[in-house]
């Protein structure tokens, strides 16, 4: 008798804590984890991750956790979920992107978390609605200059026309003149580099950089190239040419608070947050401009009432002429709601209730813009390119639908979203003012292979242009 107690007392202990461990895993959402350890689903999750969440979502239901590559992923789709992920106190934004940050840009977690709200105010500030107007005359400029590289006609990729344009425009424009390349053969180098290092991003904010090659020398010429030009940015004290001067606010940040072996890590992310998704942006209203007659001429009728016929003069394109092209800034709109980022993430810090379910803290709570704006409840007919359901939004105090997502949300939501759709409006004018375009290949697919950021098109699609008498 005296032998068996402790032995029932710890079998029903056991059975009490298998139970409350059972209660407890009732009470989290349905959990795809496939059967191999540590990787999960990992492999059938890689190969098209854009798919597996909307496959997951009709079959798991509005909220469902993914467990791949040693990662618990907790999927938000409805009001509920949204809801926390942009408001609650119990997830972190900073704690979900700071592996991200020390694998892609080699900055240690204590120097993020100490420089990150810093530098975030400071983008926010520069880049902000009130600071815009200061840009739209040496965009026009440094477009115009791009512009007539093309010569008076030609064919291209029309993602590398967009690339030629818009790599030296960003740089120019937010980093410094004496960054970007100018002989032929670097210019070619960077745009190499700048590829690889985009399109592996994902890849590398995962692996060991050791796995990555080629992704790894790219990383690495491009921290030189920053390196190799911080002590002339820093030079550069005057902001007349150089309106921006975002990298030169950085480094100074950086330096004062952390020290300037962090400063090129730092140019690197912002290089990289320039560029990749405004130059997928750019190629896709472009593309969806082109492809809609309709709306291809209605943009020419706004673009000849406001400069005149349409031509090879240097027009000048400022915030009011904007504001008269509403449907322009409509298209850029309704092309990011459409190719937008796969997914926003933010760390579980505190276990976090969503519909009944609790979240532990660990997980990564997940958001697909890409997916939210498909839904048909909050976007009808999701799937359509129609520029005109923007007139519903208050785009004058600088709002977007509701459930636009595009951008991230709450506390850091992406601070370069005013340069970037300034940028883009901008783009398209001057080019459409300038060239008769149409494109030589159907509207392409987009790859659904990564989830960061916009997706790229699969495949070619060529652009035909003709300078306008
Ligand atoms: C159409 C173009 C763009 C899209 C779709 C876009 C989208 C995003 C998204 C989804 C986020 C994450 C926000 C979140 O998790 O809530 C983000 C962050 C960020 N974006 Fe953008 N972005 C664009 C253009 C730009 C540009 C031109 C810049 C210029 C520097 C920029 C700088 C940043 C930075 C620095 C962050 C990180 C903010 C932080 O650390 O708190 N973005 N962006």
């Amino acid at each position: 008798m005296e032998l068996i107690s402790p032995m029932v007392i710890i079998i029903l202990g056991c059975l009490a804590l298998f139970l409350l461990l059972q209660r407890k895993n009732l009470r989290r959402p349905p959990c795809i984890k496939g059967w191999i350890p540590w990787i999960g689903v990992g492999l059938e999750f890689g190969k098209a991750p854009l798919e597996f969440i909307e496959k997951a979502r009709i079959k798991y239901g509005p909220i469902f956790t993914v467990f791949a590559m040693g990662n618990r992923m907790t999927f938000v789709t409805e009001e509920e979920g949204i809801n926390v992920f942009l408001k609650s106190k119990k997830v972190d934004f900073e704690q979900a992107v700071q592996n991200l940050v020390y694998r892609t840009a080699s900055i240690p977690k204590n120097v993020f978390l100490a420089l990150h709200e810093k530098l975030y105010i400071m983008l926010k500030g520069k880049m902000g609605t009130v600071n815009l107007h200061q840009f739209a005359g040496q965009l026009t400029e440094e477009l115009h200059e791009q512009l007539e590289s093309l010569g008076t006609h030609g064919t291209m990729d029309l993602n590398n026309l967009v690339r030629h344009l818009l790599y030296p425009v960003t740089v120019n424009m937010l980093f410094n003149k004496s960054l970007f390349p100018t002989n032929k053969k670097k210019i070619k180098e960077f745009h190499q580099h700048f590829q690889a290092y985009d399109e592996d991003f994902e890849y590398g904010s995962q692996l060991p950089e050791s796995l990555l090659r080629n992704w790894s020398k790219s990383k690495k010429w491009l921290l030189e190239l920053l390196e190799k030009n911080i002590p002339n940015i820093k030079a550069c004290t005057s902001a007349k040419d150089n309106s921006m001067a975002l990298l030169q606010a950085t480094v100074d940040i950086v330096e004062t608070v952390a020290s300037k072996e962090n400063s090129p890590s730092y140019g690197l992310l912002l290089l990289w947050a320039s560029l990749s998704n405004v130059i997928p942006v750019a190629f896709w209203t472009l593309a969806y401009v082109l492809s809609h007659p309709d709306v291809y001429r209605a943009i020419m009728e706004g673009i000849s009432s406001v400069f005149g016929t349409a031509g090879k003069r240097k027009i000048k394109v400022s915030e009011d002429d904007l504001e008269k092209l509403l449907l322009i800034k409509w298209c850029v709109l309704e092309t990011i709601r459409l190719r937008a980022p796969g997914v926003i993430t933010r760390k579980v810090v505190e276990p976090v209730e969503i519909l009944n379910y609790i979240i532990p803290s660990g997980d990564l709570l997940m958001l697909s813009p890409f997916w939210l704006h498909r839904n048909p409840k909050y976007f009808p007919e999701p799937e359509l390119f129609k520029p005109e359901r923007w007139k519903k939004a208050n785009l004058e105090k600088h709002c977007f639908l509701d459930c636009f997502m595009a951008f991230g949300g709450g506390k850091f939501r992406c601070p370069g979203r005013w340069f970037a759709l300034l940028e883009i409006q901008m783009c398209i004018i001057l080019m459409l003012y300038k060239y008769d375009c149409s494109l030589l290949d159907p509207l392409p697919k987009q790859s659904s292979l990564h989830l960061v950021g916009v997706p790229q098109p699969e495949g070619q699609c060529r652009i035909e242009y003709k300078q306008r008498i």
